[in-house]
C-alpha cells in the first residue's frame, strides 16, 4: 500500500502542477462535450499525463479516466481519474477546481486523493487509516441540526427534464438549512464535507470520476454516503447524498422529500 499511497500522491502533484499552468496561462480554447459541458486542453494534458505515468509505475493497473474512457468492471487494480474537475470554472477562471484520483482492488477502494492547486490542499485517504489535508487529520463536523448545516449541491450539464426535481431539493434545502453553495468541483465538494467546512452534499448524475476518491476520503473522516433512498452508495449508481453522519438521516427526510 505503501508504493500504492506515494504514486497517488506523485500523479496528484504532477496533474496539479499542470492544471495550475493552465490556470496561469490565458484560456480561450475548450470544445463543447454537450450544450453546457467543456474540456480543455488541459482535461487532456493531465489525463495524458496520470495514464503515462500510472502505465510507468503501476503496469497491468487498468486506468477509468473521463476522458480517456476505461471500465468500472475490472478485477485487481483500478484507477479511477478525473483529471481535471471544475471545467466550467477553469474556463470561467475561478480558482475551485481539482484532479481527483482512486485505487480500487477488486472494486473496493482502497485509496483515493483529492489535489486543488490554487489552495493548496491536498487530500489522501487510505482505507482504514483515516483521511489527511496536507498531513493533517481530518474529521467531518458535529452539526447536530439542519438550520446550523452549510449544504453543497450540484446541478447536472444534462437538465432536461430533471429541472423540476432539482427545484424541489433546492427549495427543500431553502426551507430548513443555514445556507446553499454550488461550488462547481464535486471531489473538493466531498472533501470538504470530510474537514468539516460543509455539512451536506447531495447531487444527481455524478459520474465513478467524480465521486471515487472523494468518498474515501468523507468515510475515512467519519462521514456516511448513501443513495438518495439511503441505500448503499455505488460508484455507478449516478446519485449520491453525503453527510457528517449526523444529520444523514435529516438530510434524507428533509432535503429530499419529494424529490425522489
Ligand atoms: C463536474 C463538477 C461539478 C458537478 C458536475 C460534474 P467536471 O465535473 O464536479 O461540480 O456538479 O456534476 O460533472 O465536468 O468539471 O469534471
Ligand atoms: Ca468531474
Ligand atoms: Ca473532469
Amino acid at each position: 500500500m505503501n508504493e500504492i499511497m506515494n504514486v497517488l500522491e506523485e500523479v496528484l502533484q504532477g496533474a496539479g502542477d499542470i492544471l495550475y499552468e493552465g490556470y496561469r496561462t490565458r484560456l480561450d480554447t475548450w470544445t463543447n462535450k454537450g450544450r453546457v459541458d467543456l474540456v480543455t486542453e488541459w482535461d487532456m494534458k493531465s489525463e495524458h499525463y496520470i495514464r503515462q505515468t500510472l502505465g510507468r509505475r503501476c503496469p497491468g493497473h487498468a486506468i477509468l479516466g473521463e476522458e480517456g474512457g476505461g471500465s468500472l468492471d475490472s478485477s485487481g487494480y483500478l484507477w479511477v481519474v478525473d483529471p481535471l474537475d471544475g471545467t466550467t470554472n477553469y474556463v470561467h477562471k475561478l480558482s475551485y477546481f481539482s484532479v481527483s484520483v482512486a485505487c480500487l482492488r477488486d472494486g473496493v477502494t482502497v485509496a483515493g486523493g483529492v489535489y486543488a492547486p490554487v489552495s493548496g490542499e491536498l487530500f489522501l485517504a487510505e482505507r482504514g487509516q483515516g483521511a489527511r489535508c496536507n498531513g493533517e487529520p481530518v474529521r467531518v463536523s458535529s452539526v447536530s441540526a439542519l438550520h446550523e448545516a452549510l449544504f453543497v449541491t450540484g446541478f447536472p450539464y444534462e437538465r432536461e427534464g430533471r429541472i423540476p426535481m432539482l427545484q424541489r431539493m433546492v427549495g427543500n434545502a431553502l426551507s430548513h438549512v443555514q445556507g446553499i453553495r454550488r461550488m462547481g468541483s464535486a471531489a473538493l465538494d466531498l472533501c470538504h464535507v470530510a474537514s468539516g467546512i460543509f455539512d451536506i452534499y447531495i447531487e444527481f448524475e455524478i459520474k465513478p470520476w467524480d465521486m471515487a476518491a472523494g468518498v474515501l476520503v468523507l468515510q475515512e473522516a467519519g462521514g456516511t454516503v448513501t443513495r438518495c433512498d439511503g441505500g448503499p452508495l455505488t460508484l455507478d449508481g449516478r446519485q449520491i447524498v453525503a453527510s457528517n453522519g449526523v444529520l444523514h438521516a435529516a438530510a434524507l427526510d428533509n432535503i429530499l422529500k419529494g424529490v425522489v
